[in-house]
């Protein structure tokens, strides 16, 4: 995109003044196209972990953009905002998706990445689901989803054939959300209804456990409150076996853009958040507006005990990875996600660290950095690759907050310790 044109030197400052402003206009470009689909070059070098740590021993360093009431107190700054020391992975870039996507959902059959709905941006939001072939590594298909399913924020779980799609919001920037389920059969693409969801909820914590469509925490209805609620649903090749949900043991913590796994007789809910972005009390349009959150790195299991018992936390507060991760040899690997926001700037901050928790150990690992930091990936694992796709990427390595919303492509080799 930028070639350099200084082929004579004496006009040299010259042409440093233009490539300034053209990169100038260039990035100021990019930040109001920051959700459009034009190309733009990745590059999968090394980020520097370190450049956006905050010094909590380097009193002189400003972090809050000038005055000395922006400084933080020493106590206060943690450091889980910063990216954490991992090692480097080699990625390769693959086929983009047709579309950029954010808050786009996932599940793996086999060969075959289904990704659901998700936000073009967020005066636009997606109404088909793409598929992904990791044999012939291109994107094969896309076909529509039922009228009146969710766009985003919805729970997802599948058998292997069946795909279940539980609830979420209903539309652009921070509508409402509807209560209605779906089930799709990925052998004929036929969408079925499935008994609405007790109460509707933004991204519970949803996976298929011992029969039974496990739903559980969420945001409310407001899109702020988190929920505790804890439903389940019996079904079976596609159908449900019930005509209600049947109320389970509430987690202990609630709140939306969770992981939700089982393995086993397992049940693992991992990460998320209290509090989302809320619609703007009397926006016709339900403008999203920010709100208190806070992000965790939880770790709830619950057995056959049926009693939920917490298992160590991830390395830092992890959010927005529903559909980022993948089990491979009894480890659950995630990729990226966001964390808490930065304590001095508030803005919000993008996880770029491969994580992995390994089920006979129970312990956490940062096993490897991402070619950029990114949140809601859609992840997936083929023949000893780890891919991931799509979500909101960060402002570049030096900057972790998000910027532009992407449909791009990527696998590692991975190998497990
Ligand atoms: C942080 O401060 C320590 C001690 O003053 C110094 O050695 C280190 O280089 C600093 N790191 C950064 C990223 O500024
Ligand atoms: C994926 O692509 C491969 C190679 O083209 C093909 O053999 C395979 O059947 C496809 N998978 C599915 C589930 O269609
Ligand atoms: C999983 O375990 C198998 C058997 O030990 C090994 O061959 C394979 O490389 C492992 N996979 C990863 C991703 O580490």
């Amino acid at each position: 995109m930028i070639r350099s044109t200084a082929k004579h030197s004496f006009a040299k400052p010259i042409i440093l003044l233009l490539a300034f402003v053209a990169l100038l206009a260039i990035s100021l470009t990019r930040d109001f196209h920051s959700a459009s689909s034009s190309a733009y070059v990745s590059l999968a070098t090394t980020w520097a972990p370190d450049k956006y740590r905050i010094n909590v021993s380097n009193q002189n360093q400003d972090v809050g953009g000038g005055s000395n009431k922006d400084r933080y107190p020493e106590r206060a700054l943690s450091m889980t905002y910063a990216d954490l020391p991992a090692p480097e992975l080699k990625w390769e870039q693959m086929a983009s998706a047709p579309v950029v996507r954010l808050d786009g959902y996932s599940l793996q059959i086999k060969d075959l990445l289904f990704v659901f709905a998700g936000y073009e941006n967020l005066d636009h939001v997606h109404s088909h689901v793409d598929v992904y072939n990791f044999t012939s590594n291109t994107w094969t298909e896309s076909f529509a989803i039922p009228k009146d399913m969710a766009n985003s924020h919805l729970g997802v779980a599948t058998d292997g054939r069946y795909i279940y799609i539980v609830s979420g919001q209903y539309g652009p920037q921070c509508r409402g959300p509807t209560a209605k389920t779906f089930v799709l059969d990925t052998h004929t693409r036929k969408w079925e209804s499935l008994p609405p969801l007790p109460a509707p909820r933004y991204a519970p914590a949803t996976q298929l456990w011992k029969g039974r469509l496990h739903v559980m925490g969420g945001g409310k209805e407001n899109r702020h409150t988190p929920g505790l609620d804890h439903w389940s649903l019996a079904v079976a090749n596609g159908k449900a076996l019930e005509k209600h949900w049947r109320k389970e043991v509430p987690i202990p913590r609630g709140g939306p853009h969770r992981a939700c796994i089982a393995v086993g007789d397992q049940l693992y809910v991992i990460g998320g958040q209290e509090g989302d972005f809320m619609a703007k009390p009397g926006s016709p349009i339900f403008k999203c507006s920010r709100r208190f959150e806070v992000v965790f790195g939880d770790v709830y299991m619950l057995d056959e005990s049926m009693k939920w018992k917490q298992l160590p936390s991830m390395p830092k507060p992890v959010s927005h990875i529903e559909c980022s991760w993948v089990i491979v040899n009894n480890s659950i690997v995630i990729v990226g996600g966001t964390t808490e926001k930065h304590p001095v700037t508030k803005r919000m901050i993008l996880v770029g660290e491969v994580f992995q928790f390994n089920l006979n150990t129970l312990t956490w690992s940062a096993i490897g950095k991402m070619p950029y930091r990114a949140k809601t990936t859609q992840a997936g694992f083929w023949d000893g690759w780890l891919y991931f796709t799509s979500g909101q990427r960060d402002r570049g390595p030096d900057n972790p907050q998000p910027r532009k919303v992407v449909g791009d492509t990527w696998r590692t080799k991975l190998r497990l310790l």
